[in-house]
C-alpha cells in the first residue's frame, strides 16, 4: 500500500494493532507484538502512545518481542535498543515490564547461544507473534538479517554489514563506534508471525523496496522472503514507492 505520507501509514498500522489489542483484551487474552527500532516506527509508537493516553488503549496484556540489539552494548548506553524502546514507547504506556523482551547485548559470548534458543522458546510459549512490525535497512535487511541470511535462520548473533554500520554511524559519532555485531531474530522467526507490516519511508529506501517487492526472493535481500508470507503488507510513503 502506498500512502501519501509516512504518518498515514503509521496510523494505519496503529489502528490494526489497536483493533487487535482491544478484541484480545475483551476476551481476556494477551496480544503478542514483534517490534522494530530505527526511525521508521517512531510515528507508529507516537500514535500508540496517543491511543493509550487519549483513547483508552490498554496495553497491560500486551507481550512484546523486539527484533534485535547491538552486541555488545550496555542496557543504559544511549545507543542501545533497550534504552531506545523504553524512551520511545514503553515508558509512556501501561505495558508490564515482565512482558517486554529484547535481545540482551550484555551477555558473555558463551551465554549467547542459550539466550537465543530461550528467546525462540519464549515467543512460542507466548503463543507466537500476532503482529510483527518491520523496517527495512538499505541492505534489504529485516531485523539485522544481513545479505546471506538463509530463509530458515533463527535468533542468533550476526556480524553487521558495512553499509548498515555506515548508516548507523551518525548516531554513534563515527562508524568505528558502531558495534560490529548484533543479536537478531532470524528470518524464520519473523516469518512465523501471523501478520507482518513492513514500513518503508523516504527516497533512500526506494531502490531496496523495489528489489524486495519485485525481484525474486533471495538471501541477498532478506526482506524479499516476505513475498512468500501469506499475510505480509508493505506500507510505503510515495518516496519509497517511487521505483515500483
Ligand atoms: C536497523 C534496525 C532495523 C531497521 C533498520 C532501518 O538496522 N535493526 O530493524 O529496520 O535499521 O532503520 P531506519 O528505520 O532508521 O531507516
Amino acid at each position: 500500500i502506498a500512502f501519501p505520507s509516512s504518518g498515514a501509514a503509521a496510523k494505519f498500522v496503529a489502528r490494526e494493532i489497536d483493533k487487535l489489542v482491544r478484541s484480545r483484551n475483551a476476551a481476556g487474552k494477551p496480544t503478542v507484538l514483534g517490534l522494530a527500532t530505527g526511525s521508521t516506527p517512531v510515528g507508529l509508537y507516537r500514535e500508540l502512545i496517543r491511543l493509550h493516553k487519549e483513547d483508552g488503549l490498554d496495553l497491560s496484556r500486551v507481550i512484546t518481542f523486539n527484533l534485535d540489539e547491538y552486541y555488545p552494548i550496555p542496557k543504559e548506553d544511549p545507543h542501545s535498543y533497550f534504552r531506545w524502546m523504553h524512551e520511545t514507547l514503553f515508558n509512556h504506556v501501561n505495558i508490564k515490564w515482565e512482558n517486554i523482551h529484547i535481545p540482551d547485548g550484555t551477555l558473555r559470548p558463551d551465554e549467547v547461544d542459550a539466550f537465543c534458543a530461550e528467546y525462540e522458546q519464549k515467543i512460542k510459549a507466548a503463543g507466537g507473534i500476532d503482529i510483527q512490525v518491520l523496517g527495512i535497512g538499505r541492505t534489504g535487511h529485516i531485523g539485522f538479517n544481513e545479505p546471506g541470511s538463509p530463509h530458515n535462520c533463527r535468533t542468533r548473533m550476526v556480524t553487521l554489514d558495512s553499509i548498515t554500520r555506515r548508516d548507523a554511524a551518525p548516531g554513534f559519532f563515527g562508524e568505528e563506534n558502531v558495534p560490529a555485531q548484533a543479536i537478531t531474530m532470524g528470518v524464520a522467526s519473523i516469518m512465523d508471525a501471523r501478520r507482518i507490516f513492513l514500513m518503508s519511508f523516504g527516497e533512500h529506501k526506494a531502490t531496496i523496496t523495489y528489489k524486495a517487492l519485485e525481484q525474486p526472493p533471495t538471501e541477498a535481500i532478506t526482506a524479499s522472503f516476505l513475498q512468500d508470507h501469506t499475510n505480509a503488507t508493505f506500507l510505503l510513503d510515495s518516496a519509497a514507492a517511487a521505483e515500483l
